[in-house]
């Protein structure tokens, strides 16, 4: 029998320990096994403590599909899009999202993505006090907005990022509940509706917009838009699917994974010194803060037209940026974005030395093998060292999945996080305001609360107010 922590009392099984502290709770499982069977109210899973069992899960992906009672209500907003499809319609949707994540095409979005951490970094003023979680949050949706989705309008798009914020944190408290308690016209489900239909009418809106004018304009939707489904074009829903999908997975893992970098070298202000003494000898086109006039007249020209400009055909890089690089690939270790991911068992299957019924709840944890002394030494420490020539794809490390249903946008993250990271420490020194504490808000994804932090310019680096 698998076995089962401590502690579960009737009907609620575990589900008090879970909600006072997931992220501990999910820490204390190992110990009870390489698989532990856990209740959290009305649900049941086996969670995977194991790197070779979390491996195998990941690897066989038609018996271990996508399901279980996170993707289940991601489905909800999200519906049958890339990162909730079941096996059966996997393959052919990885083919038309990803030519959009080829090398040559994040060439291109660099300079858009530099783009706009420059106008993040040109926007504040000496001595202000910023809550980074809701300015990064904005900027990674601007980004997006830039490259992948370039007909989303800018205007409104501070209510876009509120409503995708209230379905990831909606999608996480529905899982928990009975699925009818979730159709009761309570408050938070009213809003939780109203987000959904309002973001779901936008990108219909200009899923349209698209098939009205078929301009190739190098961005996502029109690869979709173009895609041709055997003889067929994939439907305006099935784009929809792929673009609030897209955009949920894209904004709020990327600004994560750049705040946490930025809270954890405020933490260490010897490893910050040594990120701003490489960012400053990097080469300038990649990261720089000054706002060339250029650069900032197009900004100007393509906010007053409401949408921005298709993605340009000129090119930045992260060369020279390794340290940062390791930065925020230590960030994603220690707060992965992910920290509970599903799935669902298509057949009776083994798993170990267990026999899982067809039907069976999984859970797998990046941050749980993440956290693990017998996986990375030290599990807890902030060292970007750990990552000197090591192959983040051959390790331990499963931040972004593993498998047919890893990240397809993992090196469009990390360029965006590594740029708005770099761009944010040249121009700026960061520190906590002395009393805000930081948070960690588990919901569908590992979310900061608000990090507010006081920006101090670093001198005649930045115009201040450049762009906005
Ligand atoms: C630091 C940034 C990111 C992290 C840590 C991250 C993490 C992950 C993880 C763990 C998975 C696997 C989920 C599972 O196994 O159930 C995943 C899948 C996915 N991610 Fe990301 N992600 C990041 C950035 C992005 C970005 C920027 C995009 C798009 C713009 C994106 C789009 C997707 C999609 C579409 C999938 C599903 C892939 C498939 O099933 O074929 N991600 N991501």
């Amino acid at each position: 029998m698998i076995p089962r922590p401590p502690g579960g009392l009737p009907l609620l099984g575990h589900l008090v320990p879970f909600l006072r502290d997931p992220l501990a709770f999910l820490r204390s499982l190992p110990r009870y096994g390489g698989l532990v069977q856990i209740r959290l109210g009305p649900v049941s899973a086996v969670v995977v403590c194991d790197l070779e069992l979390t491996r195998h899960v990941l690897r066989e992906d038609r018996v271990f599909d996508k399901g279980g009672f996170l993707f289940e209500r991601v489905r909800d907003f999200a519906g049958n899009g890339l990162v909730t499809c079941p096996h059966a319609d996997h393959r052919r949707q990885r083919r038309y999202v990803q030519p959009a994540f080829r090398a040559d095409r994040i060439a291109r979005y660099t300079e858009v993505m530099a783009r706009e951490a420059r106008r993040l970094a040109g926007s504040w003023s000496d001595g202000q006090e910023v809550d980074i979680t809701a300015e990064l949050s904005l900027a990674a949706g601007r980004s997006l907005v830039s490259t992948l989705f370039t007909r989303l309008p800018f205007t409104g798009l501070q209510e876009t990022v509120d409503d995708f914020v209230l379905l990831i944190g909606g999608s996480y408290r529905r899982m928990l509940l009975p699925h009818r308690l979730n159709r009761i016209p309570l408050p938070a489900n009213r809003r939780y509706d109203a987000a959904r239909t309002r973001l779901v009418r936008l990108v219909d809106e200009v899923v349209t917009a698209y098939r009205a004018d078929p301009e190739d304009r190098g961005d996502l939707v029109s690869t979709l838009v173009a895609a041709d489904a055997g003889g067929q074009a994939l439907s305006n829903a099935e784009v929809t699917d792929q673009v609030m999908t897209i955009f949920a997975a894209g904004f709020d893992t990327i600004a994560n994974s750049t705040v946490w970098a930025l809270h954890l070298l405020a933490q260490h202000p010897d490893i910050a010194d040594r990120v701003r003494a490489e960012v400053d000898a990097a080469r300038v086109d990649a990261t720089g803060v000054n706002v060339a006039e250029a650069d900032r007249a197009e900004a100007d020209a393509t906010t007053a037209a409401g949408t921005s400009a298709s993605v340009a055909g000129t090119s930045a890089s992260v060369d020279g940026l390794e340290l940062t690089t390791r930065v925020v690939r230590e960030a994603v270790r220690l707060y992965s974005p992910g920290w509970l991911l599903t799935r669902v068992t298509t057949t009776d299957t083994e798993l170990g030395a267990h026999r899982l019924p067809e039907g069976t709840s999984v859970i797998y944890s990046p941050y749980l093998l993440h956290r693990q002394p017998a996986l990375f030494p030290e599990p807890d420490r902030f060292d970007p060292e750990r990552w000197v020539g090591v192959h983040p794809q051959r390790g331990p490390f499963i931040g972004f999945g593993a498998g047919p249903r890893r990240c397809v946008g993992e090196q469009f993250g990390m360029t965006e996080s590594v740029l708005l990271l770099a761009t944010i420490m040249r121009a700026w020194h960061l520190e906590h305001v002395p009393g805000r504490t930081v948070r960690e808000m588990p919901l569908a994804t590992l979310r900061p609360g608000p990090v507010w932090m006081r920006a101090t310019r670093r001198d005649g680096l930045v115009r201040t107010g450049a762009a906005g």
